[in-house]
């Protein structure tokens, strides 16, 4: 039974919801909303995370790698297989979890099942195309209809799917796990994989049109926030007008237009040294890292439980999520809004946030001769719902949103100095060598002062409160060019458990003598593992909404790093690696090893 929704369209842009379901949910909404109140009263006695770190000792050893039989430590499926493209079960939308573990509720009132769905239609390919500027380029005139809109969108019935914190929990319903998978009691998320970029890309051009049709102007376009350029590195001032403002952000960096802090250890450095920390942590994020669509775009989520991955691509894990937490509120539980998956979108610095991840992932497909970035069936054809600009329910496949051509927008070109920033290393690499083949040759496995395998847990993980190094061998050295091309080496960390905890950050380093020099600025940084508050589940009601608990592994593509650390004769590599911001105590490894992608 189809119960349309509908936005009329008479003088004032009213908004009428025919979905008479709506009203038997409200009740199943309050008592949730009393649990998350409850939730949150508890969770602000609790004392925020440490902003910074104070790592005095740290320890080395070979950590235990690869362990043969049963299954895999490093989250790779043991067996082949074969999935079937994505789905929502849009029938059933549940209560779910945010990312520290407290009861959310974002499913709408009605059923979007109930509704009709159509398929996507590209945008006439007459009609404008909408141009996406810099935020802090942007003019007063623009900000002004920017903001009237938002404020328009926030007065909507909250019912409606174009209300503005509706539109919010579109996100939410697809960040917490509110609906599983078709055929399946695995949960539809998208983050941490390959649908990272396309959801998101699908989700802000129906966020842009809506706005559009709000002002009664086809060529809106959403300004973008460009953190990749020292102009753009602050937080952007348009942001803190009228309806574009929002109060649960972190006062302490955005006073001042303090530089945005992609590695999210608050060093506390001078603008000009943060900026340049920043570029040379794009560079890496963008190119050396990058350099397989895997790497960029996040591991290949199939459906099912077995279908499960957890590892998202070098843009999503920061500054995606680094800044995702730098933008929300120290001191509201999960650093709402933007801190928490579940609310993110609750601030309109979402969307600007989101524009300039959807232009890098345009930068990289131009980098890399705008090939395809994969072939699977099960990528291209999984499926996303959304309401369109006329409140008609949208199913977008991932195939829809490959071709920004198509989607009829663009982003207007700016300077990428990051291009160039390719890091040098801290130590020249001869004597940092030096220094570790003697530590080899002594077969001492840890630097000077550092403790032994003390923080080594029951079952041979490792727990990541302090620093740890460890050697790791490279099974080919010396490859051509043309090998390198075809696959591309990984240092693969394997068996992350974050336990309980809520922000985890740790960076990965290799080669590295003097960790008091390290940052992305040099050679030696090889990628960070950020996780927002996350909990990765694989099921939700069926067992009572506890779940099964997965470990994840982080991939990081290391050839070109490795040539510049003159270590590519070597057979093998000292790896550090280095928790930020005291988040480790809960967080342990099972091993590192090397690994290929092609
Ligand atoms: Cu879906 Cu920036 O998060």
């Amino acid at each position: 039974m189809h119960r349309p929704l509908k936005q009329t369209d008479h003088p004032g842009y009213t908004y009428v919801c025919e979905c008479k379901q709506m009203v038997g949910k409200r009740w199943l909404s309050l008592l949730l909303l009393v649990f998350v109140l409850v939730g949150i009263s508890t969770d602000l006695l609790r004392e925020a995370p440490a902003a910074s770190s104070n790592i005095s000792k740290s320890s080395s050893a070979r950590i235990p790698v690869n362990p043969q039989g049963g299954e895999q430590r490093d989250g790779s499926k043991s067996r082949e297989y074969k999935g079937i493209p994505l789905k929502a079960n849009l029938s059933v939308c549940h209560a779910s979890f945010s990312d520290a573990d407290r009861p959310v509720y974002c499913c709408p009132a009605w059923k979007d099942a109930d509704q009709t769905l159509l398929d996507f239609e590209f945008p006439d390919p007459s009609s404008p195309v909408r141009i996406r500027r810099p935020a802090h380029l942007v003019d007063e005139e623009f900000v002004a209809k920017y903001e009237r809109a938002v404020g328009i969108m926030k007065q909507i019935p909250p019912d409606h799917p174009h209300n503005f914190w509706r539109q919010a929990n579109m996100h939410c319903l697809y960040c917490t796990g509110a609906y599983d998978q078709m055929n399946s009691s695995a949960l539809f998320k998208i983050h941490r994989s390959w649908l990272f970029f396309p959801w998101h890309r699908a989700f802000i051009y129906f966020h842009e049109r809506i706005l559009g049709k709000i002002m009664g102007d086809d060529t809106f376009a959403l300004p973008y926030w460009s953190w990749d350029t020292p102009e753009g590195m602050w937080f952007p001032d348009i942001y803190r007008k009228g309806a574009l403002n929002e109060t649960e952000r972190d006062a302490i960096h955005l006073r001042e237009a303090a530089v945005d802090d992609f590695d999210y250890v608050d060093h506390d450095l001078a603008s000009d040294a943060q900026i340049a920390d920043n570029l040379a942590f794009m560079y890496h994020q963008m190119i050396s890292g990058a350099k397989k669509p895997e790497l960029f775009m996040g591991c290949k989520l199939q459906s099912g439980v077995e279908g499960w991955c957890d590892g998202p691509g070098t843009i999503e894990a920061a500054p995606h999520n680094t800044l995702h937490s730098w933008v929300g509120n120290r001191y509201n539980p999960e650093r709402e809004n933007m801190g928490a998956f579940y609310s993110a979108a609750r601030d309109e610095v979402f969307f600007a946030h989101h524009s300039n991840i959807d232009r890098m992932w345009t930068v990289w497909k131009k980098l890399h001769g705008d090939k395809p970035e994969f072939v699977d069936q099960e990528w291209l054809e999984s499926e996303f719902t959304f309401y369109d600009e006329n409140v008609r329910l949208r199913r977008v496949k991932v195939r829809d949103v490959l071709n920004i051509d198509k989607l009829r927008y663009r982003y207007e070109d700016i300077d990428m100095p990051w291009l160039a920033a390719r890091p040098k290393p801290s130590v020249h690499p001869k004597i940092a060598r030096d220094i570790l083949r003697k530590r080899n040759g002594e077969g001492v496995l840890r630097m000077p002062g550092e403790t032994d395998g003390s923080q080594l847990s029951e079952d041979g993980s490792w727990t990541l409160d302090k620093t740890i190094t460890v050697r790791v061998d490279r099974p080919r050295i010396n490859r051509t060019r043309q090998e390198k091309e075809e696959e591309e080496e990984i240092l693969l960390v394997y068996g992350i458990d974050t336990k309980r905890s809520r922000f985890v950050k740790f960076d990965v380093f290799i080669n590295a003598v003097d960790k008091t020099v390290l940052s992305p600025k040099s050679r030696e940084f090889a990628g960070t593992f950020v996780n927002l508050h996350h909990v990765s589940r694989t099921k939700s009601h069926e067992d009572g909404g506890v779940g099964s608990k997965m470990k994840s592994h982080l991939k990081l593509g290391v050839s070109e790093l490795l040539e510049d650390l003159e270590a590519d004769e070597d057979d093998s590599i000292w790896v550090t690696l280095v928790p930020r911001g005291g988040t480790g105590v809960n967080t342990t490894v099972d091993g590192v090893r090397i690994d290929y992608m092609k």
